[in-house]
């Protein structure tokens, strides 16, 4: 298959590090013009020198902006008024015991996962719309069907992004616009890693690490090894390809198996 994206812009959402990154690799590598995205000027330079080390044939930038806020978003639309493609990939996630999350903290999630999220996609899609040509992909994660135990109001938040891709899906019908989700299982992300050592023996090296955690914490992955960043760009990089013009308001998961369902 070959996935070209060549003469389009795309914006990944908090892609400094971890799946963001991995995502904006894989768009770069297609022959998309990337803009990076995070809250750190440097953290973003960074991203930014290594994209353009990796794939020097095609046009990088970054905008150190935080997203959750109408003044960064104000930013970031006067440096990027359009883009091709758009990927809300920012989302946060932390284990805190349900009787235990305050409403500042239902509010801090609903703002970053989901708000964020559909402020862009309101921001982006009129022009996407008007080219009669875009692709908006939302990074969900299994925890919005399997809602854990441990952090309901981040399950709660992917939920309710699944439905943002869903409903501004239907506000794009028939204009050559896609928007879909991908449901994301367990990753092999820095903070993952970190915890994945808070729950092991530390002395084990990282592959059998990440067996045993695997084995004794997410038994019901079929992939029995935590996915790679770049296993979830793989099905991005697809969803923003032209290719991939039938596929519109879906969930696609790239999850391993860990969700025991034939559908999301
Ligand atoms: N890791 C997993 O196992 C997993 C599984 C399923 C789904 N997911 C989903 O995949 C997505 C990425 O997860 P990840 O684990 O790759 O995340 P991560 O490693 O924590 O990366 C977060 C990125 O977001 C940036 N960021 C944080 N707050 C921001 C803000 N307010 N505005 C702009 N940028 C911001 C960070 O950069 P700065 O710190 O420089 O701002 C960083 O680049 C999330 O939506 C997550 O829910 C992850």
């Amino acid at each position: 298959m070959q996935l070209d994206l060549s003469g389009k812009t795309a914006l990944v959402t908090g892609s400094t590090s971890g799946i963001g990154l991995a995502i904006a690799h894989g768009l770069a590598k297609a022959g998309a013009t990337v803009v990076v995205n995070g809250r750190s000027a440097d953290r973003v330079a960074d991203a930014v020198s290594g994209l353009r080390d990796a794939h020097p044939s095609v046009s990088v930038m970054g905008i150190d902006a935080d997203v959750t806020t109408q003044p960064g978003v104000d930013r970031l639309l006067a440096e990027i008024p359009a883009v091709d493609v758009l990927v809300n990939n920012l989302g946060i996630f932390g284990a805190v015991p349900a009787l235990e999350i305050t409403d500042d903290e239902w509010r801090r999630y609903f703002d970053t996962n989901v708000l964020a999220a559909a402020r862009l996609i309101r921001s982006y899609l009129p022009g996407m719309i008007e080219a009669g040509w875009g692709r908006v992909i939302d990074i969900a994660s299994d925890s919005a069907v399997v809602i854990p135990a441990e952090m309901i109001h981040y399950g709660v938040s992917k939920t309710a992004l699944l439905a943002v891709s869903r409903g501004f899906a239907k506000a794009a019908a028939g204009t050559g616009v896609t928007v879909n989700s991908v449901i994301a299982g367990p990753t092999h992300t820095g903070g993952v890693e970190d915890f994945v050592y808070e729950l092991v023996d530390t002395s084990l090296p990282w592959e059998e690490a990440q067996r045993e955690f695997m084995r004794l914490h997410r038994p019901q992955s079929l992939l029995q090894r935590l996915i790679e960043p770049e296993e979830i760009a793989n099905m991005v990089v697809y969803l923003a390809s032209p290719l991939a013009s039938a596929t519109t308001g879906g969930a696609l998961r790239v999850d391993g198996g860990y969700v025991d369902s034939i559908l999301p």
